[in-house]
Parts: C-alpha cells; structure tokens; sequence
C-alpha cells in the first residue's frame, strides 16, 4: 500500500483547534466524529436554535462505549453565516476549517436562502478566514457545482461550468459558494474541494438527502428511470479529513462510490428497511404531471411541496461520475452503497423516533 503524503503542518492540526461548519447536519456529523474519535479538538458551529440530539445518537450508534465521552468533548459555538460578528468569534484561534454548512433544497421557494446561506455565507466565512490566517480550508461543495455533461459523459473534476437556464437553484448556489472558495485561495489561502454526489448515511430525515431512507421506508411506491452517483456519509468524512491533512491544495475532488438507477438505490434501502421497494416505474410526462398537481395542493394548503420541478425533472437525468482523481490521491477504498443503507437502516432501528 502507498503511503499517504503528508502536509508538512500534519502534527499542527492535532495541536490547533478545528473550526466545523455544519456540524449538526448530515456531513457535518460525521465529520464531527471522525474528527473527534481520532483525537482533533474540535470547535463546532450552530445555530442557536439547532438541535443536538441527533449528532450525540450518531456518536454514540458509532461506538457504543466511548460515543457519549467523545460527543462532550466538542467545544459548540453559535454562529450563523449571515451573521460576520459570530463568524469572528467561532473563528477566533482558529488554523483549518472544514466548510459543511449549507441550505439544502430543491425548491425554487428556498432560492433567496440558499443564495444567502451558500454563496452570501461561504464569501462571509473566507473573508473571516484570510482575516484571521487561517491555514487550510476544506470547502464541501457538490457534482451539483460541476458542468453539465453531454449525454453518456462521465462526470470529471475538469467538466467546467456552463451557465444555463437548466441549472436548479440548488446547483447555482453551490457553484457561487465554490467560486469564493477559489476566490479566497487566489487571495492566498491554501484551499481544498470536495465535491460528493448524492450523500447516504443516517441524519435528519426531513431534510437533504437522508430525506430518501425516509420515502422508502414510508413506503414510496414510484420510482424513475434516472441513474445518479452515490457515496457513504462515513467516506465523504473520511476523504475531507484525508484531503485536510494532505499535500492536496487548490484542486477539487469527485467523492462518489458507485453510480446506480435510483431503482437500485431504493431497492437496497427497501431491503436494509424490511419493507416493500418501490414497484411503479414512472415516465417524464407522469413526473411533469406530478410537480404541477404537487404545487397546486401545496399553494392551497399553503405548506411546502414535496416535489418540485427541479426534483422532478433531476429523477430522470442520467449522470456518471468518475472517482478515480481522489481514489489515486488518497489511496481511498469507497463503501458499495449497500453499507451505507444497512448502515442507516440499523441506526433508525436503534432511534425509531426520529422517523
Ligand atoms: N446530502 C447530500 O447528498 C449532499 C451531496 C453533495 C454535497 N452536499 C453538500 O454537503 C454539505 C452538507 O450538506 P448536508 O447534507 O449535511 O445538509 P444538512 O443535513 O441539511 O445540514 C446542513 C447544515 O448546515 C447548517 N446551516 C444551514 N444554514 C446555516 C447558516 N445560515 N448558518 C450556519 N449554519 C447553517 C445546518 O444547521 P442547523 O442544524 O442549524 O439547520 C446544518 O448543520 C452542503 O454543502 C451540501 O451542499 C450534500
């Protein structure tokens, strides 16, 4: 096996304190205990009004023994991203940050808050981060931030940006997010991306991708014929902390384990689950119907559609994306996508209640 390089600062990140956005969200929490179970002190950022409860399950699903012990030594700060005061305070001291937070949506009524929290937030983090000289800074962005490929095109890292009208909000926010990103390395921070496909593990499963264990396990009884990538929440972690204490600088990296049609997805998550998989294929014409009939109810009952136009026109794309930049960098093994769903099957199976 090669051995990994290291950055010559390796020992300083054991030493300094670690800034994480995002800490109580999908990726957030998993990088959160990889982090801490491997003995980086770690600052966490919040929000006021987050809720902590998941993220001590989560440490404690990952080692029964010691979990509890590793969630109390986390040093929580209150920051939001819109707000530069809390951002000098969370940053105060601190050396390298590991960027997660973000607003997740595919709803065009979220636009204003994602371009608030994604691209408004990350320029207000950088800005602090020069400010304060900060070394490294790892930036999770999203496949959602890369160009568009032309039918068949495996996704690289190179596939460069094209704006268009057929980007969703969602996609557009993260591609600003990543461009002050680069705009602060350009300013002379050493930075690094990640770009992960779609991201299963256990986490809130009202929102962002952990939302999919839920449908299925609701008994989702439709499913498309579109095929996406899919990666483990334990190796997108994995891979940040690689990239964070590595010699990779100013370049972004694909995190994805295996491309499947979404049937397969909600196959293997039906099996984790014990429950019936999804058996009623639907055409684009269908989907079209669906989003239109979704947003009527939702604007007479005034709550949030469950499915949009952009999610219903996503689930018929079909994308492929390439791992093999960050599998030769890190010499990094991705989980298949069944881990990943047993893995968040059995830790609903411990914490019911959370669905
Ligand atoms: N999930 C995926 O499939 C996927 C795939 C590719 C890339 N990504 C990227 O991965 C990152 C994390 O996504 P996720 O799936 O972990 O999302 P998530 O579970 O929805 O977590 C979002 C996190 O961001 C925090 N946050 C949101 N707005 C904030 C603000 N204004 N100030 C401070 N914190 C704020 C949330 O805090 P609260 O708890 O207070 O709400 C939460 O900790 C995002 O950048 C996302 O674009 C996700």
């Amino acid at each position: 096996m090669r051995l990994p390089t290291l950055n010559p600062n390796f020992f300083h990140i054991f030493v300094h304190m670690i800034l994480l956005t995002g800490a109580t969200g999908l990726v957030g929490s998993h990088l959160l205990y990889d982090l801490v179970s491997g003995g980086r002190k770690v600052r966490a950022m919040k929000r006021e009004n987050s809720r902590l409860e998941l993220v001590r399950d989560l440490f404690s699903w990952y080692d029964p023994d010691k979990g509890e012990a590793l969630f109390g030594q986390v040093e929580w700060v209150d920051a939001d991203l819109s707000d530069i005061t809390s951002l000098q305070e969370a940053v105060r001291d601190i050396r390298y940050i590991y960027h997660c937070a973000a607003t997740v949506s595919f709803q065009p009524r979220d636009r204003q808050v994602m371009m608030k929290a994604n691209v408004e937030g990350t320029a207000n983090l950088v800005n602090v981060a020069l400010q304060n000289e900060v070394e490294k800074f790892c930036h999770c962005s999203s496949v959602a931030a890369l160009g568009t490929p032309l039918p068949g095109e495996v996704v690289q890292e190179s596939l460069i940006w094209k704006t268009s009208g057929s980007h969703s909000c969602y996609a557009i926010s993260k591609y600003g997010a990543e461009r002050e990103v680069w705009r602060a390395s350009e300013e002379g921070m050493d930075v690094v991306i990640i770009n992960p496909t779609v991201i299963i593990g256990p986490g809130d499963p009202s929102r962002s991708s952990a939302q999919l264990y839920q449908s299925v396990n609701k008994g989702l009884k439709f499913y498309t014929s579109g095929v996406n990538g899919f990666v483990d929440a334990r190796d997108v972690a994995r891979a940040m902390v690689l990239l964070m204490e590595g010699d990779q600088v100013n370049e972004r990296f694909i995190a994805n384990s295996e491309n499947l049609p979404f049937k397969e997805l909600f196959d293997s998550f039906a099996r984790s689950a014990k429950v019936e998989p999804p058996k009623y294929r639907v055409g684009r014409w269908m989907s079209d119907l669906a989003w239109r009939l979704e947003a009527g109810r939702a604007f007479l009952t005034g709550s949030k559609p469950l499915l949009s136009k952009e999610t219903a026109r996503n689930a018929h794309n079909k994308r492929y994306f390439s791992n093999e930049k960050i599998r030769v960098a890190l010499d990094i093994r991705f989980r298949p996508v069944s881990e990943a769903t047993e893995n968040t099957a059995g830790f609903f199976r411990k914490y019911p209640d959370y669905l």
